[in-house]
């Protein structure tokens, strides 16, 4: 009867032959994939295995410290952080438009992690977080299998190393089964599923930093609410987008004119098509006044309430 203890075993046992006293790096992003990946090889290798950590200044609120505090912390693995925001965000600078995003980020991307293994003298091996749908999905056997856009991992084609890919034969709870049985903590197991690009592309139009700092927090508090009222396993994905609008309101006898802020909340099983998340209006009033009265420059709510399709999951 194969268990998840022996394919970790087993894993373990084939990467460490493989790879022997050779070197690898991965790029860890936080998400359940890379982080479950990048946990199996530090097992099998320890130190000679180098995660590489693109901070691009667009994660979530405290994401970038967690990351941090699990994997060099509690995992003792050979982190590197590159807190690279600046450059990602002045080459947003004056960007509006969603896909343009996408490719600066996922070009910038790269640049960053390529500057860093540079510096790391002779690598053999790159680990994917690849798992078995997305080598469905891409239908080829190749090296890196990078679904286009949606992989801000997309690592350059040139590559002059070889990929390993340990999760290739996994479907997702698996994955998670794994991450569970390598003790790796729950928020990053049972983590919803974040872009790539990050916040970039949920700050519809020109990305400046104070609009970050206001869907940052917004996006906090929606999450620690829908956390807290147990609703995080059955909702697929739940966060705060902000489009570049803002209305009249009145607060306290003055008139206000700030920002709108979207909450977005879908259940799906694959991210293919979803629907909206029927949450409860009372639990919807309490966050919605936790963030005005919480987030400055915020004074009004709304609850998206579109489907995909014809909506998609995010806003760009
Ligand atoms: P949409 O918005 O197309 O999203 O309904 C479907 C799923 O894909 C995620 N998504 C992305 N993931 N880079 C990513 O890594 C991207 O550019 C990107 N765009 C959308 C989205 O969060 C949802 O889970």
């Amino acid at each position: 009867n194969w268990t998840m203890e022996d394919f970790i075993e087993q894993s373990v046992r084939e990467i460490k032959e493989k790879i022997g006293n050779r070197k690898a790096i991965c790029a860890l992003s936080g998400g359940v994939d890379s982080s479950v990946a990048a946990v199996l090889v530090h097992k099998a290798i320890g130190h000679n295995l180098t995660c590489i950590f693109v901070d691009h200044g667009l994660l979530r609120k405290n994401e970038g410290d967690q990351v941090e505090k699990i994997f060099r912390d509690k995992f003792n693995m050979n982190l590197i952080r590159v807190n690279a925001k600046d450059r990602f965000l002045s080459k947003l600078k004056g960007v509006t438009d969603p896909e343009k995003k996408r490719k600066i980020i996922g070009e910038e991307f790269i640049r960053v992690f390529e500057e860093e293994k540079n510096k790391l003298g002779k690598v053999d091996y790159l680990v994917q977080g690849t798992i078995y749908p997305d080598v469905i999905e891409s239908g080829t056997d190749k090296a890196s299998v990078i679904k286009s856009h949606h992989n801000v991992g997309g690592l350059p084609e040139d590559v002059d190393f070889e990929i390993i890919e340990p999760l290739r034969l996994l479907f997702k709870d698996e994955v998670r089964e794994v991450g569970r049985k390598l003790n790796i903590p729950d928020e990053i197991v049972d983590r919803q599923p974040f872009p790539g690009p990050g916040l970039a592309i949920r700050v519809l139009g020109e990305i400046t930093e104070e609009k970050l700092e206001i869907v940052r927090e917004a996006d906090w508090i929606f999450r620690q609410e829908i956390k807290r009222n147990g609703l995080d396993k059955e909702i697929w994905q739940y966060f705060a987008v902000l489009p570049d609008v803002k209305s009249v309101g009145v607060m306290g006898d003055e008139r206000t004119y700030s920002h709108l802020v979207v909450l977005r909340a879908v259940t799906s099983t694959d991210g293919m098509t979803a629907d909206w998340a029927k949450i409860p209006f009372d639990i919807l009033e309490e966050i919605s006044n936790k963030i005005v009265n919480n987030v400055e420059n915020v004074n009004r709510v709304v609850y998206d309430i579109t489907s995909k399709p014809p909506g998609t999951i995010e806003w760009e």
